[in-house]
């Protein structure tokens, strides 16, 4: 029986533990470069045991950011810095990946910490705004513009480039980020997509842009290495994206290649009623590993050692990503460790800390 303690392969990579750093915006970036901030962050989660350690939504173009805050790999100079970040992070035996994101209608917005609900106009410093339809994501955002086809041919190749620059970088892992309302997942839902061409109405062109990046995408990224896929598995909306279409969708993604189906929720209507509570989206990946047999992670309120080792020992998934819980406590993987009597690895500059029962292999790593 796998625990969270357990590595997970994943084609030629181990990643030691069950344990995700979840993508999250640091809303820190100029110009779309990573800097200090983003080593410490990524780099303080790798010295607390997280065995992937994955980066904000990095977006493939500049129009693709949330906010012009935002990590960026949409040119070939900002390799340089996440490069060092790659380094740190496998310095401390843990994985770095790369979640890369377009934005779509819900970019060009402040920062959380200002007024989030709105869309920037150029004048205030925003930018044109992009999706599959002319349909603005809430009162008060602006109406983004209905993307041609050859403008879709040019998102799938910034995905493609991005992808090459993170290889450059050194990530080990990638993923597609095709949830929370954001440029993909505006294609797969309903709400959001009301084309009439391949790209819109049934399942089928509903979904061909994801399956269209994620082809693109494994044409540059290597044969031995993970590629992930962040989904919405619902819309929680009558007449939205559903779990049924998540579960057939996940078929498709991995007969190409998609190695972990990483399963969210939500973001595609800002009224939508979400039954918020412990492990509340856990249940979509239980249900699309159940399914399709695809690896699924599982992320949302998982807060306890206990509930994310239950988890992966009860095989509702294979990998579990916490976000807000690890920013209060970056050392959460060590602590969990301790709290399930599982031994890890400890970094030499803490050894003093560790256990007493740590054996000394795995003191001073
Ligand atoms: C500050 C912050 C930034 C986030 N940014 C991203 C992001 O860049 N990409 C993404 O897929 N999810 C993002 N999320 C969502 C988280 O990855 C995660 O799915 C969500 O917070 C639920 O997990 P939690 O209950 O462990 O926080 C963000 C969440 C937070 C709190």
């Amino acid at each position: 029986m796998s625990h969270l303690f357990e590595p997970l392969a994943l084609r030629s990579v181990t990643l030691p533990n069950r344990i995700a750093v979840s993508p999250m915006c640091q809303y820190s970036s100029v110009d779309g470069f990573a800097n200090d901030w983003h080593l410490v962050h990524l780099g303080s989660r790798a010295a607390g045991g997280a065995g992937l350690v994955m980066t904000e939504a990095t977006a493939v173009t500049p129009q693709g950011r949330i906010s012009a805050r935002d990590l960026g790999i949409w040119s070939d100079a900002h390799v340089e810095f996440l490069e060092r970040i790659v380094l740190f992070v496998a310095q401390r035996g843990s994985v770095a990946g790369i979640q890369l994101a377009h934005a779509g209608r819900k970019a060009s917005t402040p920062p959380p910490w200002e007024n989030r609900s709105v869309t920037l106009t150029e004048a205030d410093g925003g930018w044109p705004i992009v999706a599959p339809s002319a349909v603005p994501f809430d009162e008060g955002c602006i109406v983004p513009s209905a993307l041609s086809e050859a403008e879709i041919d040019t998102v799938v190749a910034a995905f493609v480039q991005a992808a090459r620059r993170s290889l450059q970088a050194g990530f080990r892992v990638v993923e597609i980020h095709a949830a929370h309302g954001y440029l993909l997942h505006q294609f797969l839902s309903p709400l959001s997509n009301r084309r009439t061409d391949r790209y819109g109405g049934s399942f089928e062109n509903r979904t061909r842009l994801v399956r269209d990046v994620v082809s693109a995408v494994r044409t540059v990224w290597p044969e031995n290495l993970p590629l992930l896929v962040r989904i919405s598995a619902t819309d929680w909306v009558d007449g939205g994206w559903d779990p049924e279409q998540s579960v057939e969708l996940a078929r498709q993604l991995l007969a190409l290649g998609v190695d972990l189906i990483d399963c969210s929720s939500g973001g595609s209507d800002p009224h939508a009623r979400i039954p918020l509570g412990p492990g509340y989206q856990t249940r979509f990946a239980e249900q699309i590993r159940r399914e399709t047999g695809v690896k699924t992670g599982a992320v949302g309120l998982i807060t306890a050692p206990a509930q994310a080792d239950h988890i992966v020992r009860s095989g509702q998934a294979d990998l579990v990503l916490l976000a807000r819980e690890l920013l209060r406590d970056p050392y959460w993987p060590l602590r969990a460790a301790r709290e399930l009597g599982q031994l890890t690895p400890w970094p030499a500059q803490y050894v003093r800390a560790a256990p007493a029962n740590t054996p000394a292999y795995l003191l001073g790593q």
